[in-house]
C-alpha cells in the first residue's frame, strides 16, 4: 500500500469544512488504513482526511510511545466532542501540514468524544493528556482550523507568507 501525499499550507483545502461520512464501507476503511500508514511514516500522532485531500470527517490517531508501548491506532469517523474539562493545559503542538511550525496552545486537558468506529459502531471515549490534545487538534482540521489560528495575527501572517514563498519555489 502506498502512502498518501500530505497537503501543506497554503493549500486552500486546509481551510475547508469537511463533510460527514455517510456510510462506513470498505472504501472508508481502506482510506483509514492508508491514512494510518501515512501518519506512521511521516511520522505523526494524528492525521485528518482533509490533510490527504479528502475533506471528509475522518481522522486517525496513535499517541502511544514508539519505544515503550504497543501501537494503538484509533480511527474516528464523524467525531464530536460532547464534553470538555474545565482545566486548561498548554502543549507545544506541531502539524504535518505546517512543517517546522510549533505553537503553544492551551486546551482543555480532558474531554469526552462521540464517534463512529471503523466497524460502523458508535463509541464514546473519555480522553486526557496527549490524546485529548490530539483529538482537539484533529477535529479542528475537520472545521478548517489550524494551529496558526492560535497565534497573534502578526506571527500568523509571517508564517503564511513563508509558506506561500516556499510554494512558489
Ligand atoms: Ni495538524
Amino acid at each position: 500500500m502506498s502512502k498518501l501525499a500530505i497537503i501543506t499550507l497554503p493549500d486552500p483545502l486546509l481551510r475547508a469544512k469537511s463533510a460527514p461520512v455517510e456510510r462506513v464501507d470498505d472504501e472508508i476503511r481502506r482510506l483509514a488504513d492508508v491514512m494510518l500508514e501515512t501518519m506512521y511514516e511521516a511520522p505523526g500522532i494524528g492525521l485528518a482526511a482533509v490533510q490527504v485531500a479528502v475533506p471528509r470527517r475522518l481522522l486517525v490517531l496513535d499517541v502511544s510511545e514508539k519505544e515503550n508501548d504497543e501501537p494503538n491506532p484509533i480511527v474516528m469517523i464523524n467525531p464530536e466532542i460532547i464534553k470538555l474539562g474545565d482545566m486548561l493545559v498548554p502543549y507545544e503542538e506541531g502539524c504535518l501540514s505546517l512543517p517546522d511550525v510549533r505553537v503553544e496552545i492551551e486546551r482543555p486537558s480532558t474531554l469526552t468524544v462521540r464517534f463512529v468506529d471503523r466497524d460502523g459502531r458508535e463509541q464514546l471515549l473519555d480522553a486526557g493528556g496527549l490524546l485529548a490534545t490530539a483529538i482537539q487538534h484533529e477535529i479542528d482540521h475537520l472545521d478548517g482550523r489550524l494551529i496558526i489560528d492560535f497565534m497573534s495575527r502578526l506571527k500568523r501572517d509571517m508564517v503564511i507568507r513563508r509558506f506561500k514563498k516556499i510554494a512558489r519555489g
